[in-house]
């Protein structure tokens, strides 16, 4: 018998640390439901879908940008930290969101973003009016251009979204004058981390969250706030996003120590916010570092520091049970080295989606993305792999991080023109990488509604293509079968056998070679990567995502079942 699903905070007195195990909703608000049929979702979209994400059984939301923001990348360049963006509500509509969310047992994380602001924040405003040298100019990175006339960029950096990390200015007289670093667009200029004001700043920021009823942060380019004094060349040709995998599955040539990403240094601005989230109750922060290997990473979480991060190792792992089986192994050693849970991820806003992602053996690099020229997904496959992984990761013990979409089964687009393509990577490589557009599409809700059930309107601020019809929510809801019916059982019988604060022990002796198999409490979870079926072992059939297997019956290719034994 399933439990009946939890309506409050019955596990979050202070101390439980909820965090540990909870299931992390991502809503790229944008995407997810419009409210006022703009096109663009909106807070108000997101309090009226609420019951829908507490049916899918999940403990807490974590909405991408929220704040003010001229929308440059899509919110992460922010212009006012303090406040809503109108584009998405008001701080009425924040409140509101929190309240309401709060009645479902369910918390809202909001998204920081320290190392960079807008172009359009106040102080970067300031900063241009201001002299060379002035307090104003000493909260970001401006220095002067090498050559005669300081006409070359201070130091060879790139942009993660490509071209140079710098941009020169004119200044307030008129004259060519310094430059700024942007680690990303030129529209986000980075702050200076060694500087107090700035601290004192994002200090406050945080509490004015936190006072608002915020269950934490995400924490936008965690790794990168810290440059090397002096900003010195980087030595090979290693700026993007942060090391992650290649196309060929080997990591990336890199620089170690590198000039700006996950230096010492940050390790004390992650300590003193560890301390502002701990005046208040029962808060959370999860790092976003790009960081390897894992040893590496886990230093973000160390008891003073962070409480997560995400495990983007598990994410750049191809559909392989030996690699798989390995990361699962890596990751659960060093988080638990240094006593925080290893996390879960498959999706977000800057990945290809799973659904997608695993149906090719090559996966572009990360931030690249899939356009119409590239070779097109075998949708079956990717669905049904897509299906696997996610009942694979909710098997696992820890917190998990589920992208909205994903439990709709929901692929990349992968045919978007360019002339509607709008993420700073398309533009600042002339095309050549298409970006993350693909994977941050309204989602659908009704199949037979304009824009799918997103908007009223039929706006849509990307298009959607014809095929999400067949993934609305709607569609799926009391289906058996559908991704989104698997996804709400996976999470009822993770929270019943609290699997979150389980262990793993491999249990491969009952599969054959090609499968794999491990217990977390009372559940086998059973994961086929050959391509032949075998019969499963003994046991009270849980979930699975085969459709019409039965207790002791064969478990086909790329499928999962979960089993009591
Ligand atoms: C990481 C965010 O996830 C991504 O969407 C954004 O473009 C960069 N940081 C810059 O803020």
């Amino acid at each position: 018998m399933l439990l009946p699903m939890q309506t409050t905070f019955t596990e979050s007195k202070p101390g439980a640390e909820w965090w540990r195990s909870a299931v992390i909703y991502q809503i790229y608000p944008r995407s997810f439901a419009d409210g006022n049929g703009d096109g663009i979702g909106d807070i108000p979209g997101i309090t009226s879908r609420l019951d829908s994400l507490a049916e899918l059984g999940i403990d807490a939301i974590w909405c991408s940008p929220l704040t003010k923001s001229p929308q440059k990348d899509a919110g992460y360049d922010v212009s006012d930290y303090r406040d809503i963006e109108p584009l998405f509500g008001t701080l009425q509509d924040f409140d509101e969101l929190v309240a309401k969310a709060g009645e479902r047992g369910i918390r809202i994380i909001m998204d920081l973003v320290p190392n960079h602001s807008s172009e359009e924040h106040g102080w970067f405003k300031e900063a241009l009016a201001a002299k060379p040298g002035s307090a104003a100019r000493n909260r970001y990175m401006f220095r002067d251009g090498k050559g005669e006339n300081g006409e070359l960029a201070p130091n060879n950096w790139e942009s993660v979204f490509g071209g140079p990390a710098w941009t020169r200015i004119t200044e307030a007289d008129g004259t060519l004058g310094q430059w700024y670093l942007h680690i990303f667009d030129k529209s986000q200029p980075d702050f200076n981390w060694e500087n107090p004001e700035v601290m004192e700043e994002f200090d406050s920021v945080l509490r004015f969250w936190l006072d608002r009823g915020a269950a934490g942060f995400r924490i936008d380019v965690a790794h990168g706030l810290v440059k090397e004094e002096g900003l010195p060349d980087v030595v090979l040709n290693d700026s993007t996003m942060g090391g992650q995998q290649g196309p060929d599955d080997k990591p990336k040539d890199r620089v170690s120590p590198h000039p700006f990403w996950g230096r010492e240094g940050v390790h004390e601005i992650n300590r003193r916010w560890r301390k502002v989230l701990d005046e208040y109750e029962d808060r959370a922060m999860c790092a976003e570092a790009w960081v390897m290997p894992l040893s590496r990473m886990a230093t973000w979480v160390r008891p003073d520091e962070y409480h997560q991060t995400f495990n983007f190792a598990f994410l750049d792992t191809p559909w392989d049970k030996q690699k798989l089986q390995a990361v699962i192994d890596e990751s659960i050693e060093e988080f638990s080295n240094v006593g925080a849970p290893p996390t879960w991820v498959l999706s977000n806003h800057d990945v290809i989606r799973h659904a997608t992602r695993l149906s090719y053996d090559q996966v572009p690099k990360q931030g690249d993305g899939i356009g119409p020229d590239y070779e097109q997904p075998d949708e079956a496959k990717g669905l049904r792999r897509g299906r696997a992984a996610s009942a694979l990761m909710l098997g696992l013990p820890g917190g998990a991080y589920v992208y909205q979409g994903e439990e709709l089964g929901l692929p990349e687009h992968t045919t978007l023109e360019g002339s509607v393509r709008q993420d700073p990577t398309y533009f600042r490589t002339n095309g050549e990488r298409v970006g993350r557009d693909g994977c941050r599409v309204p989602i659908p809700w009704t199949a037979s509604e304009p824009a799918f059930g997103f908007s009223k309107t039929g706006e849509t601020w990307l298009p959607q293509p014809e095929s999400f019809k067949n993934y609305a929510r709607a569609a799926q809801e009391g289906v058996v079968g559908s991704t989104l019916e698997l996804y709400k059982s996976l999470l009822q019988v993770r929270k019943q056998y609290a699997l979150g604060n389980g262990s793993l022990q491999w249990r491969n002796d009952l599969v054959p070679a090609g499968a794999f198999a491990f217990q977390n409490g009372p559940v086998l979870v059973v994961v086929n990567f050959t391509n032949e079926p075998f019969a499963l072992p003994a046991g009270e059939l849980l979930v699975t995502t085969q459709l019409g297997l039965a207790a002791e019956g064969h478990l086909e290719a790329d499928q999962v079942a979960w089993i009591r034994a």
